[in-house]
């Protein structure tokens, strides 16, 4: 038997105007995802032919978003929020084919899971409804729809608590914001709603109690676990959903067989991608397209962004953007690799390091103090402390090569476009802007002379003149 057919309506017009902020509340960032991005990853679960989203505040903003995420989307324009319904009517409007089911969610519920919008969709369809809305049993139902059920049971309407009585208010089971419908009769109930309600909007709930004043069939699917349907109104509920996916997240990389020390400091976006015997310290966070292998070691006190970790290697106290990081390579304490770095098995960034589109050959080491920006540095490599690649002439960037097993002595200025032969060695307090040819020293330093005698005469009587002094004396 073929699928019904199935489309996705996500509403995504609303401000979020408790949210006190520019961006509209869909866009705010949730572990990897925005909330819609979150939305639409589970809704996907509904193999949906077709997936609308409505859009409305700041709706070049969305449209650009969904353009990057989710470009098989269509964004459909609610010029004015006049309330759930509407918007819905408007998404079905903008796709008059859309029959079989049609499965509507808001954009702010970003804790659901994929496994739960299938399965309400195969109990909505299984069971013959024209709609059935996703409920959970809540502690504090405050703000929420509240599911009205008649004496056997079945569901009688939705209330909005606005709308509600003292009686409904008590009733803990809520909406979730997350519906299965059948396409035909959702179109006809919602040329039939009113706008007679407090906020004079017309509410897409309303629907239930149209379909079952006809006689069709309405059901009510119980979300399996009531975390999934909490909605994201302010900045504190926002937190509030953070610290749960992330538990989720760690959760299931614990059970993977990764290593986290102190699970409610690791924040792991559900883009990242970890190896089993991974290891992460406390206070780590672990952010878009970052991938760790195995036995590698993170933290504490670290930020990858984008970054890949190599089997075995360690990065400590780091922060790093866009770097591939080789297996066994040591990063840290207080390293700061940016876009373009790209450590060699074994390689080594030391303490108070900064890297820029700068690759390390195999077993190459910069230990301390350094930057390094716009170099190729061959295996085996060693540059001293406090070395710096001056890759910037004011208005352009230019390369510095490092060969094998060259050796650049401490405060070394290697002045790009520069290169340093295999096997070469750079005396510490170099400029070098000539470059060095393969098993050459090179020496840019002034001769070192002494002046006999001169902390007597140009510094009498301060304590370095004294220990001078007591100096010469025990020489005789
Ligand atoms: C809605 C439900 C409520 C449910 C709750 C769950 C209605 C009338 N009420 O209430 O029963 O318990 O969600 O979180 O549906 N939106 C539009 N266009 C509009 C209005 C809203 O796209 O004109 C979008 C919003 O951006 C949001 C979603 O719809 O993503 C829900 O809107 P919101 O105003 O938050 O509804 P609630 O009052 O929370
Ligand atoms: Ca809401």
């Amino acid at each position: 038997m073929s699928q019904t057919q199935r489309t996705v309506v996500v509403l995504a017009a609303g401000e979020g105007k408790r949210m006190k902020s520019a961006t509209p509340k869909v866009l705010h960032p949730l572990l990897g995802r925005t909330l819609v991005g979150h939305v639409l990853s589970a809704a996907a679960a509904a193999r949906a032919e077709h997936t609308i989203v409505v859009v409305g505040h700041k709706a070049d903003q969305v449209t650009a978003h969904l353009g990057e995420i989710a470009p098989e989307a269509t964004p459909v324009l609610q010029a004015q929020q006049n309330g759930t319904g509407h918007a819905v009517r408007i998404a079905l409007e903008a796709a008059p084919d859309a029959a079989g089911t049609v499965v509507v969610l808001n954009g702010d519920v970003p804790l659901l899971r994929p496994d739960t919008v299938e399965a309400l969709v195969v109990a909505h369809e299984q069971a013959g409804s024209a709609g059935t809305v996703l409920a959970a049993e809540v502690a504090d139902p405050t703000g929420l729809g509240r599911v009205v059920r008649d004496a056997s049971g079945r569901l009688e309407r939705i209330v909005e608590e606005r709308d509600a009585s003292p009686e409904v208010r008590a009733v803990r089971e809520v909406n979730a914001g997350i519906y299965a419908f059948d396409a035909a009769l959702l179109r006809e109930a919602l040329s039939k709603l009113s706008t007679e309600n407090d906020q004079g909007e017309e509410y897409l709930t309303d629907v239930f109690e149209l379909l079952t004043s006809v006689g069709h069939p309405v059901g009510v699917f119980v979300a399996p676990d009531a975390e999934e349907t909490l909605g994201c109104n302010d900045r504190a509920e926002l937190a509030g959903l953070r610290a749960r996916l992330r538990d989720r997240v760690n959760t299931a990389w614990l059970r993977a067989g990764v290593s986290i020390f102190d699970p409610a400091t690791a924040w792991i976006d559900v883009t990242v991608t970890l190896e089993p015997d991974a290891q992460i310290e406390p206070n780590c966070r672990l952010t878009g397209r970052t991938t760790v292998a195995a036995g590698a070691v993170i933290g504490p006190d670290t930020t990858l962004e984008d970054t890949t970790v190599g089997e075995g290697a360690t990065v400590l106290r780091t922060h790093s953007i866009g770097a591939e990081v080789g297996p066994a390579a040591t990063v840290g304490p207080f390293s700061y690799l940016r876009p373009g770095t790209r450590l060699g098995r074994k390689a080594k960034v030391g303490g108070f390091v900064e890297t820029k589109n700068a690759e390390l050959g195999d077993g190459a080491k910069v230990p301390h103090l350094t930057y390094v920006g716009d170099a190729t540095i061959g295996a085996k490599a060693n540059i001293g402390a406090g070395t710096i690649f001056a890759n910037y002439d004011g208005v352009n960037k230019h390369h510095t090569t490092v060969g094998e097993a060259a050796f650049v002595g401490s405060d070394t200025v290697l002045i790009a476009p520069v290169e340093i032969g295999p096997g070469a060695y750079v005396a510490a307090g170099s400029a070098i802007d000539k470059g060095v040819p393969a098993g050459n020293l090179g020496v840019t330093r002034a001769q070192q002379r002494n002046i006999e005698g001169w902390t007597e005469r140009k510094r009498p009587g301060t304590v370095s003149a004294d220990a001078a002094q007591r100096a010469a004396d025990q020489q005789k």
